[in-house]
């Protein structure tokens, strides 16, 4: 018989109030709200305030997951975290998460670092570990504060990102759920979206800020996305025409419709939320799906695409049944 990983339930969490394009304009940066809409679809995100770290968000969402699974934590056998702002250099994130929750089953927790594919990473892992028999429920979190490591002085990068968490929890099925997965790495594209710095002899050393192509990363994520949508439905005998929701990584409305559009899916298929959240890195692809999930647009037993494309590079897709 084989056994499925399918999600039980979602949650997600945005810290504190929306903030406009007006108040980034306000508080001093050089733009305006007509070029971040029209060249990204962004017209506010979430910012973490001081003190409040991607284990805290992730917190929330995950307790929000927990509760939409009927699941209590100590049923939770292994977690995973999707992060690149890691609360500390060490413990991992999933590790404070764990502690955080209250968990004391000795369940294994872990971080993935890879950026905005975090997510789909993430979810691969614990599909495997959920086929392979050894887990038999998994926390996933996408969480991030992105805020803590753009240049404020850079408007190009400044703009387009936010804070914010998003989890699922997966459990051994007879029933589908994850059919397919694809990921992918090219580590020779490290230069066009990076943060480089270092933590060593006590100081921070190199930049720690985003760095960014723009038009480099625009051209390459609209390639292999559709790639790699292509490699997740061969490899479950979907069509293209029988995907009921897409669920991309929200960095950009423009690279978001060209993969829409090389799918043949119409945009009200697309889950859309770049607009109030920017981009929340490895958090926005479960915000997406919570939003999906909440508002009663994705249902029991459609087919969803997830997919996801950041630093590194690395890229990847995930195909469920929900
Ligand atoms: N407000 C106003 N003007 C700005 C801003 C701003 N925030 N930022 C840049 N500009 C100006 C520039 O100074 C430049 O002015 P100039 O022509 O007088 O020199 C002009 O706008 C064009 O600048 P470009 O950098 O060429 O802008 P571009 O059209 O490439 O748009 C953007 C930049 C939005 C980042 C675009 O390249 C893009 O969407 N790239 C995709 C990358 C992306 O989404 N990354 C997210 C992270 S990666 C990921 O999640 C996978």
């Amino acid at each position: 018989m084989t056994i499925y990983a399918r999600i039980m339930g979602t949650g997600s969490y945005l810290p504190g109030d929306p903030v406009s394009n007006h108040d980034l304009v306000a508080r001093g940066i050089e733009t305006s709200d007509e070029w971040i809409v029209e060249r990204t679809g962004i017209s506010a995100r979430h910012y973490a305030p001081e003190g409040v770290f991607s284990s805290d968000l992730a917190l929330e969402a995950s307790k929000r997951a927990l509760e939409a699974s009927n699941c209590k934590v100590e049923d939770i056998d292994l977690i995973i975290v999707a992060t690149s702002t890691p609360d500390m250099v060490f413990p991992s994130t999933a590790a404070l998460l764990q502690n955080k929750l209250g968990m004391k089953n000795g369940a294994p927790a872990l971080d993935v670092q890879a950026v905005c594919s975090g997510f789909v990473y993430a979810l691969t892992l614990a599909d495997k570990f959920i086929r392979s028999g050894s887990n038999k429920r998994v926390l996933v979190v996408g969480a991030e504060v992105f805020s803590r490591v753009v240049d404020w002085n850079d408007r190009t990068t400044c703009v387009l990102f936010g804070d914010g968490a998003g989890a699922v929890v997966l459990e051994a099925s007879t029933e589908p759920g994850i059919l397919a997965t694809a990921i992918h790495a090219d580590g020779s594209y490290s230069e066009i979206l990076n943060a480089p710095g270092q933590v060593a002899g006590g100081q921070v050393c190199g930049s720690p800020f985003v760095k960014m192509d723009g038009q480099a990363v625009f051209k390459f994520a609209v390639k292999v996305l559709s790639e790699v949508a292509g490699e997740a439905l061969a490899s479950a005998g979907v069509k293209q025409e029988e995907i009921d929701w897409l669920v991309p990584h929200q960095a950009n409305v423009r690279i978001i419709q060209s993969t829409a559009r090389k799918l043949g899916l119409d945009m009200d298929k697309v889950i859309l939320t770049v607009g109030q959240h920017g981009n929340t890195s490895g958090a926005s692809i479960p915000l997406a799906l919570d939003v999906g999930v909440r508002s009663g647009r994705i249902q029991r037993g459609q087919n969803i695409l997830l997919e996801g494309v950041g630093g590194g590079f690395t890229w990847g897709a995930v195909l469920l049944r929900f």
